[in-house]
């Protein structure tokens, strides 16, 4: 079979040319790394378990109607999702106060907030990925008005979905990241979820414990991430099998 094309390759998954024009086979690899790949390691197992992970999250959204790029999982480490054009923003939602938020504002880890909060950040390796405001997106054009109304309900419907859903198996949906991209049909367009959902880009915390089981596992060097990661998959009783 003929080598695919490399579109791109990030930090933690590799693009390539799909099937058909409008797709991309997306390979999730098991390079972990954090503060902006100053800390880097394999964990073995790691993208099979995201890949597994973010079909499930993305199949789910789905079906509740939260448009995605997710079209069918090839493989155990690689799925077909649609084409789209990158917004370069990261969108952060918020139930409780962790990570960043903490350090930026001092309020305590673990602090409830008073209801969702978004926050916007600018995807810029160089600039570390800063936050931006509202003022800032649309003064830059890196997105419209319309873009972020639809942004914030996108985050807003995935927050309650995923809430929900790992409430359901005794976790709480701390926060997460979610990327989004734009996609043209006929002579409309409009903004899908795109990229990854996943313990990579979330923070899970389990209800009675408080234990972490999302990427603060290695972030924070707490112990064993592929068990952390495992054990999500298990409660949602989506552990990959072979293929
Ligand atoms: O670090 P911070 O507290 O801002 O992260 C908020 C959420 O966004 C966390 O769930 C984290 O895993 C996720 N995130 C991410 N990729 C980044 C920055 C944050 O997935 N580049």
């Amino acid at each position: 079979m003929a080598r695919r094309r490399m579109i791109y390759e990030g930090k933690a998954k590799i693009l390539y040319e799909g099937p058909e024009p409008g797709t991309l086979i997306q390979f999730f690899k098991d390079d972990t790394t954090a503060g902006n790949g100053e800390k880097h390691e394999l964990i073995e197992g790691k993208g099979v378990l995201n890949n597994r992970l973010s079909e499930h999250f993305m199949t789910g959204l789905a079906s509740i109607g939260v448009p995605t790029h997710f079209i069918k999982r090839l493989n155990m480490r690689e799925q077909l999702v649609r084409a789209v054009e990158m917004i370069p923003l990261e969108v952060v939602v918020r139930n409780v106060a962790a990570g960043s938020m903490s350090k930026r504002l001092g309020i305590e880890e673990g602090t409830q907030l008073p209801r969702p909060i978004i926050e916007f950040y600018l995807k810029n390796d160089e600039l570390n990925d800063p936050i931006v405001s509202e003022e800032h997106i649309i003064a830059f054009g890196w997105a419209t008005q319309q873009d972020l109304d639809d942004m914030v309900s996108l985050g807003l419907r995935v927050n309650d979905f995923m809430s929900g859903m790992m409430m359901g198996v005794g976790i709480k949906l701390v926060d997460f990241k979610i990327e989004i991209g734009r996609v043209f049909e006929g002579d409309f367009q409009r903004l899908i979820v795109a990229d990854e959902i996943s313990p990579d880009s979330c923070r899970l915390w389990d209800v009675e414990s408080g234990q972490k089981l999302d990427k603060d596992v290695f972030r924070r060097g707490l112990g064993d991430l592929s068990e952390a990661y495992t054990e999500v998959a298990k409660r949602l009783g989506v552990m990959p099998r072979q293929n």
